[in-house]
């Protein structure tokens, strides 16, 4: 669990205790973050993978994490849909059906073997997306009918959007309900906590929100 598994990460502090004869330089020092005992603050930061083929997370994600995991750190996952209409980027993994929760819980295992933390960050991307991306090839639903102009990606392919659906304010609750729901998942895949990553108020404003369960 989270609990015994932060109990260990508490007793991590080698790289703090192996260099008593210098000062540890303040990234490898401990950190206390809530009811984190973190033994150094080097934090691996969400990274879209787009590997997970049809949203499944796959075994060399816990490859992929377990190299870079530390006793006592802390890796927050790629951006993980909440929901079929959360897809911005092709095989980003999802944690909205029991295979992908399923399909988690090795990698989390895996990282937690090495003694490091693991946050899932949930996410919708709102209409940053495209028909190709959501189920049955309908607008991707957002705040606004205003599309995203097109951008070049990082690996200098140029990304068009489509005009994505002004949902309802009676449609909101379900995309709240979904991030309840995916919330839950994680948890029950294994991870400790869930940031939340979402573009759906409007992606030129987007915000990082973490939430404690
Ligand atoms: C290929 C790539 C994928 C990324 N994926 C995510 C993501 O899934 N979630 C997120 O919050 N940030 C994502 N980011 C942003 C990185 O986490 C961010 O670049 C990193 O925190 C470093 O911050 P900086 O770019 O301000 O230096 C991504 C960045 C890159 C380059």
């Amino acid at each position: 669990t989270c609990q015994s598994h932060i109990t260990h990460s508490a007793t991590g502090t080698s790289i703090h205790r192996s260099m008593e004869s210098t000062p540890a330089p303040p990234l490898l020092t401990p950190h206390k973050m809530g009811q984190f005992d973190l033994s150094h603050r080097v934090v691996l930061a969400p990274l879209t993978r787009q590997r997970s083929y049809g949203n499944v997370p796959q075994p060399h994600a816990g490859v992929y994490y377990a190299q870079r995991a530390t006793k006592g750190g802390l890796l927050i996952a790629e951006a993980t849909g909440v929901s079929d209409t959360a897809q911005g980027y092709k095989d980003a993994p999802g944690v909205w059906t029991k295979e992908q929760i399923d399909a988690w819980k090795p990698v989390v295992d895996a990282v937690h073997a090495k003694g490091a933390l693991f946050f899932c960050q949930i996410w919708h991307a709102g209409r940053v997306s495209n028909y190709k991306l959501q189920p049955n090839g309908q607008a991707p639903i957002s705040s606004t009918d205003k599309q995203v102009s097109p951008q070049m990606s990082a690996d200098g392919r140029l990304e068009e959007f489509s005009p994505p659906r002004r949902l309802a304010k009676d449609e909101i609750p379900n995309v709240v309900d979904d991030f309840r729901e995916a919330a839950r998942n994680a948890i029950a895949a294994g991870t400790c906590y869930s940031p939340i990553l979402l573009y759906f108020i409007g992606h030129s404003c987007t915000t990082t929100y973490s939430i404690r369960f």
